[in-house]
């Protein structure tokens, strides 16, 4: 299974792209995340990438497209994979694409959920995330048994830099502007299927099941 998860921030891509990991057996590949341990690490791309971040803009293109084309090369991604937030502008599709046909392999399909707006901020606000295992929860629709601890491990829940409203209303126009004309694209390549993100996460995980099973 090779997907590509698309959708603005909030959609849900990692909360569908961990179920999708655990079910099938194959990594997420997101490169918020990455970055994210990055900026954690303080390593040069680290630090070079956390003001593009900070400021609700995207990362240059070839730092992005270097992260996933190592990535891909790695032995999990044999099985398949899914991509979490990258391709997020026309360049990194067309350098996925290349990527991938130098090794020989094939999107199955580009998931495109579709939330509206005022949904993702409210969304975006409430977002908690486990320092210590990574575990995402929501205050209002996912919220962990203890406020503020992790379900898991009993980590401390913390709130990502970039979740300030000002910020996400940025990153809601960078993807508007920079990211949202991959629909049309991959619509173009008869890649896009377009579920209803608005629902509740187990049953948006069943439609993207159930449209895969189609296939
Ligand atoms: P990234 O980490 O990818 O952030 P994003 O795209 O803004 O998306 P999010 O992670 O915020 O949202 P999500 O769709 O994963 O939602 P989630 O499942 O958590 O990127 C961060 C930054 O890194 C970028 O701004 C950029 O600077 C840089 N970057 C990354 N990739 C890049 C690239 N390719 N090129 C250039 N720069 C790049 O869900 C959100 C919340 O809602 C959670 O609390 C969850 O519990 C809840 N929730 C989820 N689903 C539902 C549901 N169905 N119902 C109710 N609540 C739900
Ligand atoms: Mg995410
Ligand atoms: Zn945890």
């Amino acid at each position: 299974m090779k997907l590509i998860l698309l959708g603005p921030p909030g959609a849900g891509k990692g909360t569908q792209a961990k179920m999708l990991m655990e079910r099938f057996a194959i990594p997420q590949i997101s490169t918020g995340d990455i970055l994210r341990a990055a900026v954690a690490n303080r390593t040069e791309m680290g630090i070079r990438a956390k003001e593009y971040m900070d400021a609700g803009a995207l990362v240059p293109d070839q730092v992005v497209i270097g992260i996933v084309r190592d990535r891909l090369q790695e032995a999990d991604c044999e099985r398949g994979f899914i991509l979490d937030g990258f391709p997020r502008t026309v360049p990194q599709a067309d350098a996925l694409r290349r990527e991938l046909s130098l090794l020989g392999r094939e999107l199955d399909a580009v998931v495109s959920l579709e939330v509206d707006v005022d949904v993702l901020v409210e969304r975006l606000t409430g977002r908690r995330t486990c320092g210590g295992c990574g575990r995402g929860f929501h205050v209002r629709f996912d919220p962990p048994r203890v406020s503020g601890v992790c379900d898991a491990c009993g980590g401390a829940l913390v709130q990502r830099d970039d979740d300030r409203e000002e910020t996400i209303r940025q990153r809601l126009q960078v993807y508007a502007a920079q990211t949202a004309p991959l629909v049309d694209y991959y619509r173009g390549q008869k890649l896009l299927r377009e579920v209803d993100g608005m629902a509740a996460m187990n049953e948006v995980q069943g439609q993207i099941l159930g449209l895969l099973a189609v296939k």
